[in-house]
């Protein structure tokens, strides 16, 4: 996605556009912008003229010094087409194939994306009309991004108001971003999720990961073009799509036999299991019945998987994971060396089950990198182009 097409309409909101083609315009992306008439009493075009830093078009019937059929020059233009505000008439023109301006007959002639950011009273909002026709484009294809709640130009606290600035772009940006296939040819082994470590047939030992981290990265690295296998211990999470071996463990000795078994054939490898690092030394085959006074559970070292891999690499990347409660940085270090790792996630364990995560990237004493709290999806995105 590098062009983009912001339709603004006369909602009183119209305003806000220029933050969103400021913002965007500082990502990198061309922008060009189509106003209606109503938005051009709102905001002047100069405005979005000078930030977009490109031609603002409001007429049909404007003098065309290139000769050519504007406005389907710009619907081929724009890979992504986001109208906001959009008001309950664009909506309701779109819907009922009328193209009277610049912008609908645009949005008519365009076969790319269209996202509509609603922003409107509250009670036109709520008009069933406006939601009949958001069901009949949603059919063919149109996004929206739903108002929020908030302080209305029409003096109410009620939903209507045009979503934050940032979480546009987010929305548009996640759907659209095209990934070079970077990964093309290359075998990642990566584990996921927690192991569970049998007391008796129905209790067991483990710990709060609930694997998102691990998913996330398979499905990044799908998306890379990457042929991934991924060894997951149990999660509440559906298998990524794309990838080319799934296998379901329990234990840290199983995800260790089936991850070892298949290590040598790998180009990289990511332990972002959160592996337990002892299990029960005796396992009762009859569930422990309750007695009196305490019960001692003795523990046994589990088998260290990365530490293995570590041992076994060749040619192959490898990279761990650490989750620390303290001295995140000086930790993962030490785990980068004892474990022989390329790479070291570190981050506070604290983010174990959230969908965000604050992270370093660490490849040795003088190469520390930190990125921000990010959406663990993005998040993986980051690592493995780090890889
Ligand atoms: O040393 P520590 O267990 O804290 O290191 C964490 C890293 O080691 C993670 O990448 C985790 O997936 C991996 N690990 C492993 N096998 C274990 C324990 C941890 O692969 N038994």
């Amino acid at each position: 996605m590098k062009n983009i097409l912001i339709g603004v309409t006369g909602g009183i909101s119209a305003y806000k556009s220029a933050n969103i083609i400021s913002k965007l315009k500082k990502k990198g992306y061309n922008v060009k912008v189509i106003m209606t008439e109503n938005a051009t009493k709102i905001i002047t075009p100069l405005t979005l003229e000078t930030l977009s830093r490109n031609r603002v078009y409001v007429d049909m019937w404007d003098k065309n010094p290139h000769f050519e059929v504007e406005h389907i020059s710009l619907a081929d233009w724009a890979d992504v087409v986001l109208v906001a505000p959009a008001t309950y008439n664009i909506v309701g023109k779109v819907a009922n194939g009328i193209a009277d301006d610049m912008l609908s007959t645009v949005i008519s002639a365009c076969k790319k994306p269209v996202y509509f950011a609603l922003a409107m009273n509250v009670n036109m909002y709520e008009n069933p009309i406006l939601k009949d026709n958001i069901e009949k484009l949603k059919k063919y294809g149109y996004k929206f991004i739903e108002a929020d709640e908030g302080f209305l130009a029409c003096n109410v606290n009620a939903k209507g108001r045009l979503k934050d600035e940032n979480e546009i772009i987010e929305i548009i940006e996640k759907d659209n971003i095209y990934r070079e296939k970077v990964l093309t040819g290359k075998k990642i082994l990566i584990t996921a999720g927690r192991t569970e470590e049998a007391i008796d047939p129905i209790r067991y030992l483990s710990n709060r990961s609930s694997g998102q981290m691990g998913y996330a990265l398979a499905k990044s690295a799908v998306d890379l073009g990457a042929e991934v296998v991924l060894i997951s211990g149990p999660t509440n999470l559906e298998i990524p799509t794309g990838v080319k071996e799934f296998v379901q463990v329990r234990s840290a000795q199983e995800m260790y036999d089936e991850t070892i078994k298949r290590f040598s054939k790998m180009d990289i490898a990511i332990a972002c299991a959160a592996v337990a690092d002892y299990k029960p030394k005796y396992y009762s085959n009859e569930k422990i019945k309750k007695k009196d006074g305490e019960l001692t559970i003795v523990l046994d070292r589990n088998p260290d998987i990365l530490l293995e891999m570590g041992k076994l690499k060749k040619e192959q990347i490898l990279i761990g994971f650490a989750a620390e409660t303290e001295n995140l940085i000086e930790n993962a270090i030490g785990k980068l060396e004892r474990k022989n790792l390329d790479m070291i996630v570190a981050n506070d364990a604290s983010n174990m089950q959230k969908s965000t995560n604050e992270i370093y990237i660490i490849k040795g004493k003088d190469s520390i990198k930190s990125l921000p709290e990010k959406k663990k999806e993005e998040l993986a995105y980051d690592i493995l182009m780090n890889i």
